[in-house]
Order: structure tokens, then C-alpha cells, then sequence
């Protein structure tokens, strides 16, 4: 596929994956959103213990698999027996954790633009974070083709220091309302785009955001509704888990 043009994002991107209807995080959710007609899947990365890139959201297991403890306690091998799959659905019984290697691999072979989230929960090291996952994900994408976002400022000038032009690395800030010093921050860090929960975003805050030079990107957004409140308030891109149900939205 030829690089879409550095500036684009688009309409809608699948939350984890199309995690509405797959396990999210999962190469079969990536699978399901490129069937799905996704352009771009968002995902979070962590680092197991060993410093193993993975593909995981939350800071324990419980939640997605029937295995318990914390990502961080996690070895790869051990991680190679972590069953992602079954707690969403039986079908999906034996789905790996994805490693950020393997899904990187998927991603690029099914052509799709990556929104990668460095999920960093209390204790964990950005430096460690950013340092492992910065020159994996440029070996495989272009610029054009991922953006990389967090909620953690340390891991965002850490990602900038490693990589000065805007050009280069696209940085999106992701925060749960509209930050007092949202200008200031996104001119540091030379963002290219603000990822907002829609539920604590005004109007006027989002038309602010879409009239800057930074984009505006909402999340997590699945009712139709929303979708087209959003857009008309200026929103670049949506973080949908379903994203079937916006279809012909935008
Ligand atoms: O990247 C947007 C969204 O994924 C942030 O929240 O908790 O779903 O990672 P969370
Ligand atoms: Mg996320």
C-alpha cells in the first residue's frame, strides 16, 4: 500500500483492536479490525519483567485471561502460557498475549497505520519503556504509517528527545480532560495530536483543540450520536471499539 500523506488520520480507529468483538489486544482482534475494514487499530505496549515487549492493557492479568499476578512479575516464557483469549469467548481459547514483534509483523502485513499507546502504570520506567519499543516499531512502519501516544509525560519527552523532528515521529498526548496548559504542552512536545475522553470534553474545548494546529482525537467513542457530535465539533479521529457501529458517519 502506498504511505498515506504524513498529515492524515483517519476517521475512526479500533480501540485495542476491534475489541468489541475479538480480545482486545490480541492478533485476532487486529485480524477482526482489518476485516472489519479498519484502517488503523489503536494497542497499549508494556514491558513484561524481563523487558519483553508486549501487547497488554491493564498492570495485572486477571481481567483478560484466567491467569493472575502482575504483567511485571512475567517472564516471556511465562507469558507464552498466558490464554488472552478464552475470558472474551470460548472460540477464542489459546489466543496468545501478543508480543510488540509479532504484532508489529501483523500489522505491517495487513497494511494497516498503527496508534501505539506506551502504557505505563505506577513504577513502571518510561526511559526502559521507550527505549525497547522506539527502534522495534521504526524498523517495521514508517512515520506516516503510526503515531505513538501516551498518557505519561516522562515517556512523551522521552520519545521527543529520541527523535527531535515532527516529521520523523508523531507524538499524540492522550489525557483524561483538556489539560489548563494543553497549548503550552502540545508546542513542548511538538504534538501532533490531543487524545481526549469525549464524556469530559465541551464543546467549546474541542473546537479550541480542532482550530490549533494539533488534532483532535476522542475516545473511547461506539454511539453514533457521539460520532457525529463529535465530528461536527471539529474531532480528526475517533477511538471506537466498534467501529462498524459508525459506519457511514464520516
Ligand atoms: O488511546 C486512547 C485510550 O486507549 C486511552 O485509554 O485506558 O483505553 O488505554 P485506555
Ligand atoms: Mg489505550
Amino acid at each position: 500500500l502506498p504511505a498515506p500523506p504524513l498529515d492524515s488520520l483517519p476517521p475512526v480507529m479500533a480501540h485495542r483492536g476491534l475489541s468489541a468483538r475479538a480480545p482486545e489486544n490480541t492478533l485476532a482482534a487486529v485480524r477482526a479490525a482489518h476485516a472489519a475494514g479498519c484502517r488503523w487499530v489503536e494497542l497499549d505496549v508494556q514491558l513484561l519483567g524481563d523487558g519483553t515487549p508486549v501487547i497488554w492493557h491493564d498492570a495485572r492479568l486477571n481481567r483478560c485471561s484466567h491467569s493472575r499476578g502482575r504483567l511485571a512479575d512475567l517472564d516471556r516464557q511465562r507469558a507464552r502460557r498466558v490464554d488472552a483469549g478464552s475470558r472474551f469467548a470460548p472460540r477464542f481459547r489459546g489466543e496468545p498475549m501478543a508480543s510488540l514483534e509479532a504484532m508489529l509483523a501483523l500489522v505491517e502485513t495487513l497494511g494497516l497505520g498503527l496508534n501505539l499507546e506506551f502504557k505505563l502504570h505506577r513504577g513502571r520506567d518510561p526511559a526502559a519503556l521507550v527505549d525497547t519499543v522506539l527502534p522495534l516499531v521504526e524498523r517495521c512502519l514508517p512515520p506516516s504509517r503510526w503515531l505513538a501516544s501516551s498518557f505519561d509525560r516522562r515517556a512523551l519527552h522521552a520519545l521527543r528527545r529520541h527523535r527531535p523532528d515532527p516529521h520523523r515521529l508523531r507524538l499524540g498526548v492522550i489525557d483524561k480532560r483538556l489539560p489548563r496548559r494543553w497549548r503550552e504542552e502540545v508546542h513542548e512536545l511538538g504534538a501532533f495530536s490531543l487524545h481526549l475522553d469525549w464524556r469530559r470534553l465541551r464543546e467549546p474545548q474541542a473546537r479550541a483543540v480542532a482550530a490549533s494546529p494539533c488534532r483532535l482525537v476522542a475516545y473511547t467513542v461506539n454511539q453514533p450520536r457521539i460520532a457525529r457530535r463529535l465530528y461536527a465539533w471539529g474531532a480528526a479521529s475517533l477511538i471506537s471499539d466498534d467501529p462498524l457501529a459508525l459506519t457511514d458517519i464520516k
